[in-house]
């Protein structure tokens, strides 16, 4: 965390934020749905694909600060198996901006010691977009710092499906189809972000209240943080309250929290006061 405070400014309204973030409760995993792009541009009289354009500078900022904070993944939700529905030059302006994206900022990711890496069907990725991808995924490989996962022609129910499709494969391989069961450690480590701790914290920005097919299985007990910032506006600020607001939560993972636990355990003590009863 003590990176974080090199790239701000002293005395500044982020230092203070950054101060009162308890660098023993970080999410390890930080993932985000980027939502807004067409809206911001629409207030603007721009075309949708502005937005888009305008998005690269919120995932520059949200990427360094999460390496210096000390998160261990972040995953990004930057095209979705559903955005082949969009016109073909919006879809062809996100390939484009990616590419810049990967060209320009591998140097980043080295300097900040980021290992880059993708989940979706990467398969179906134009070949261009492909080559440069893995390449900044083999520049990046041996780099021991943050995970950044980019989610492309991503959807969590694909996603799923893959995995299944993998353990009947492997199956019928090994010749143990017909005694096959599935477990939740099998599923999990067939996902895309097997190895990857599930994300804690889930922001999405302009003020949806929708998971919109992103990683389904591994948010089972995030935290959701939604924001009315679109994402073109959303700066480091914005990600040090949405990391605020996640330490102020209080996470049961269906047991009981810190309120229901002292109450519990204060009416069982009453009862057995009552009854004359040590505990
Ligand atoms: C959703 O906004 C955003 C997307 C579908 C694309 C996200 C892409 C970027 C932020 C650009 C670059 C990304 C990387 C990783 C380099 P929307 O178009 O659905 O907005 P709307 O709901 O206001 O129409």
């Amino acid at each position: 965390m003590t990176g974080l405070f090199e790239v701000l400014e002293p005395e500044g309204k982020d230092w203070a934020l950054a101060e009162a973030i308890d660098p023993a409760r970080l999410p390890a995993h930080v993932a985000i749905i980027m939502d807004g792009n067409g809206r911001w541009a629409g207030r603007r009289g721009l075309p949708r694909v502005a937005g888009h354009k305008a998005g690269i500078e919120p995932v520059r900022i949200v990427v360094e600060t999460c390496a210096r904070l000390g998160v261990q993944a972040l995953t990004l939700y930057a095209f979705s198996t559903e955005n082949w529905k969009r016109p073909r030059t919006e879809i062809d302006t996100l390939w484009r901006l990616l590419r810049i994206y990967l060209r320009r900022e591998t140097a980043e990711l080295m300097g900040n010691d980021i290992r880059l890496g993708a989940v979706g069907r990467l398969d179906e990725l134009p070949s261009r977009v492909r080559q440069e991808l893995d390449l900044a995924i083999e520049t990046t490989a041996g780099n021991r710092g943050m995970r950044l996962n980019l989610a492309i022609n991503y959807s969590g129910r694909t996603e799923l499906v893959d995995a299944m499709n993998a353990i009947i494969d492997e199956a019928r391989l090994a010749g143990t189809l017909p005694e096959l069961r599935a477990s939740e450690e099998m599923i999990a480590s067939r996902l895309y972000t097997a190895g990857l701790p599930d994300p804690d914290l889930l922001i999405r920005t302009s003020g949806e209240m929708r998971v919109s097919n992103f990683l389904l299985w591994q948010i089972a007990y995030a935290e959701l943080y939604v924001t009315e910032t679109l994402w073109p506006d959303f700066r480091r600020t914005d990600l040090l309250h949405a990391i605020l607001e996640y330490q102020r939560r209080d996470r049961r993972f269906g047991g009981l929290g810190h309120e229901s636990r002292r109450y519990a355990s204060g009416r069982v003590s009453r009862l057995f006061e009552a009854l004359g009863t040590a505990r």
